[in-house]
């Protein structure tokens, strides 16, 4: 990749071309149950390198606005929230969800009252998350229709986890179907140390693989939300073994299991944070949400501050690896967010990529990269990116059997309406 390159998609913040892209899109920046009470603690939202005070009021309203007090610039995080509004601690302005300024104790002055509002932005809940939008008012689109948003809980479980990285080493991870029979092989293929391949037989687990190849062909489709690969595997008796991945704009994608799927959304937080929010859902069985850490790795590690959401795999505790353990564990860390995080996080806080070597397992990767580049490029050139369709039926599909011959896009019929060619 070239150095201008990977510059332009890595900074994301207020003026990037890229940091612009994903203002154009409703984002998550908190998941419900950080605002679950009325006048409960403020949160502080941070988003492609701009802070934000969300709060619920009395009236049970959510209120997004800059952080930092129009007057002289207290943080409104710290400030109380009560009887429908935040009041800054410092000279006890108070502002309410639209950023009306409702009481200036300090200046006595109507008209200055009337006329002053903090800057707010348009907020919501759905899907067990609070989205942000952050863009122009009059291009602002839909809130987004994920299939998650149309059940409730306990079919439905959201996590969210701080990485101390850019947010594209994350989000190449979720879109490389090659490295999960080799980075998760105890999920993927329990045995591997034996040689032998058994099915991992987790219906919950995204790295439980049908079969054992290792090396599997990308097939590539640019769509309306973005694009979809299928992973074509050899498996038994000459029939192919599909996995098939979907990436919708700015920076989601859809991660199946048997019976459920997961919808991962990495937002920058600012180019060396990211947020990674992760809904598991699933129509027919309920989510456990201990069974998710458990397989996620995330309960049991102690890497994880439950209160503040940050990851705390580092260099300091060698992201968590035991070595001991690794005659039989194929990484020595435990699960697949500690696995995937351990990877992200050892590149650096933004990988530099002109130093890597691609092969055709990166095919999606690559995909991704320029469908995000073209996005900044024609942002620069004043071309705003095209809306988001519907994405409710837009799915990733576990390994499935198909015979030789027939398209792995037969799996995904939702899928082809949105095709580029078909528009
Ligand atoms: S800085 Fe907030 S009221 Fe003065
Ligand atoms: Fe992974």
């Amino acid at each position: 990749m070239r150095r201008e390159d990977n510059e332009l998609i890595c900074s994301v913040g207020p003026g990037t071309p890229m940091g612009e892209v994903f203002r154009r899109y409703w984002t998550p920046i908190a998941v419900a149950r950080q605002v679950a009470e009325v006048d409960g603690a403020p949160v502080r939202a941070r988003f492609a390198g701009e802070a934000y005070v969300l709060f619920r009021d009395t009236d049970g309203r959510l209120g997004l606005l800059d952080e930092l007090c129009p007057h002289r610039g207290a943080s409104l995080v710290l400030g109380r929230n009560e009887e429908c509004g935040i009041r800054c601690l410092y000279h006890g302005w108070k502002y309410d969800v639209d950023g009306n300024l409702l009481d200036a104790p300090n200046y006595g002055n109507e008209s200055f009252r009337a006329k002053l509002k903090a800057v707010s932005y348009p907020v919501r809940e759905a899907g067990g998350l609070i989205w942000g939008y952050f863009g122009p008012a009059e291009l602002q689109p839909p809130l987004p229709d994920y299939g998650f948003m149309d059940v409730d809980e306990p079919y439905r479980a959201a996590e969210r986890v701080d990485f101390k990285c850019n947010y594209l080493q994350l989000l190449e991870g979720g879109l490389d179907s090659s490295h999960v029979g080799i980075l998760h092989a105890d999920q993927a293929r329990p045995g591997w140390h034996e040689q032998a391949f058994e099915r991992n037989t987790d219906d919950m687990n995204p790295g439980a693989l049908a079969v054992a190849d290792n090396e599997p062909e990308l097939s590539v489709e640019t769509t309306i939300f973005g694009f979809h690969y299928g992973a074509i595997r050899k498996g038994d008796n000459g029939m192919q073994s599909i996995r098939i991945v979907p990436f919708i704009m700015p920076s989601a994608r859809v991660i199946p299991a048997p019976v459920r799927l997961a919808t991962l959304f990495e937002v920058p937080l600012d180019d060396e944070n990211t947020s990674t929010y992760n809904v598991v859902h699933s129509t027919t069985q309920e989510i456990s949400q201990a069974r998710n850490r458990a397989i996620s790795g995330i309960g049991e590690t102690g890497l994880y501050a439950e209160e503040s959401f940050e990851w705390l795999g580092s260099w300091d505790n060698r992201f968590g690896q035991d070595r001991a353990t690794m005659a039989t564990k194929w990484t020595g860390l435990r699960g697949i967010v500690q696995e995937d995080a351990a990877m992200a996080l050892s590149m650096g806080p933004i990988y530099d990529r002109t130093r890597e070597h691609l092969v055709p397992a990166d095919s999606a990767i690559i995909h991704m990269r320029s469908i995000l580049l073209n996005a900044a490029r024609n942002m620069e050139a004043g071309n705003e990116p095209r809306p988001l369709p519907s994405v409710k039926k837009i799915v990733g599909i576990a390994d499935t059997d198909l015979p030789p011959g027939k398209a792995w896009q037969t799996l995904v019929p939702d899928h082809v309406d949105e095709l580029e060619d078909r528009r």
